[in-house]
């Protein structure tokens, strides 16, 4: 998303007493499901859960009812993180539900827009990557899916940045 798009969502939403995120990818049984899972971790741990609304879902619909990938749960276990969301597919109602639209990598954020039922509902999407720590050297968050050990471990440290940098950004004492 363009930086003056993204600034003008940022500052609507920081005034806000409920901001309600979706965390997209394809499948909704890796990437999404895990920033979903760090994201609730983290409002928990600022005791802040009350003002997030906080959910995930896939623009595929291969594993609805599915848990996470036991890979994903394996390795978030290792952090101390529980993911338990259960798959389901993105629905043109999510775009009156939400806020913000969190696509994981490019081609969830251009199904988002093919998805997305107006203009307005459009303003809504952004890339995870809009929240990386400078410097980073992705520019999105990789599919770990036919990956080894290490492409979660990277989506995992890419992860807690960026649901970091997104709550300190929507969240006004910060
Ligand atoms: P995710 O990973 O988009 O991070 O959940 C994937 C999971 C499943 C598939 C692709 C990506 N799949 O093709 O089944």
């Amino acid at each position: 998303m363009a930086d003056k798009k993204l600034e003008k969502l940022i500052s609507e939403l920081r005034g806000k007493d409920k901001i309600k995120v979706l965390f997209v990818c394809l499948g909704n049984i890796c990437r999404s499901p895990a920033a979903d899972g760090i994201m609730r971790a983290l409002v928990d741990e600022r005791g802040d859960a009350g003002r997030w609304v906080i959910d995930s879902a896939g623009t595929g619909g291969w594993h609805v009812g599915d848990l996470p990938d036991k890979r994903m749960r394996v390795h978030g276990a290792r952090r101390g993180l529980r993911f338990d969301h259960i798959c389901r597919q993105v629905k043109e109602g999510d775009f009156d539900d939400f806020d913000m639209i969190i696509g994981m990598d490019s081609g969830n954020l251009r199904d988002l827009h093919r998805l997305a039922p107006t203009p307005e509902a459009e303003d809504k999407i952004v890339a995870m990557a809009d929240f990386f720590n400078p410097g980073a050297v992705y520019d999105h968050v990789p599919d770990p899916y036919y990956d080894g050990a290490q492409g979660f471990e990277t989506v995992l440290d890419l992860l807690q940045d960026a649901t970091l940098n997104l709550y300190e950004r929507l969240t006004p004492s910060t």
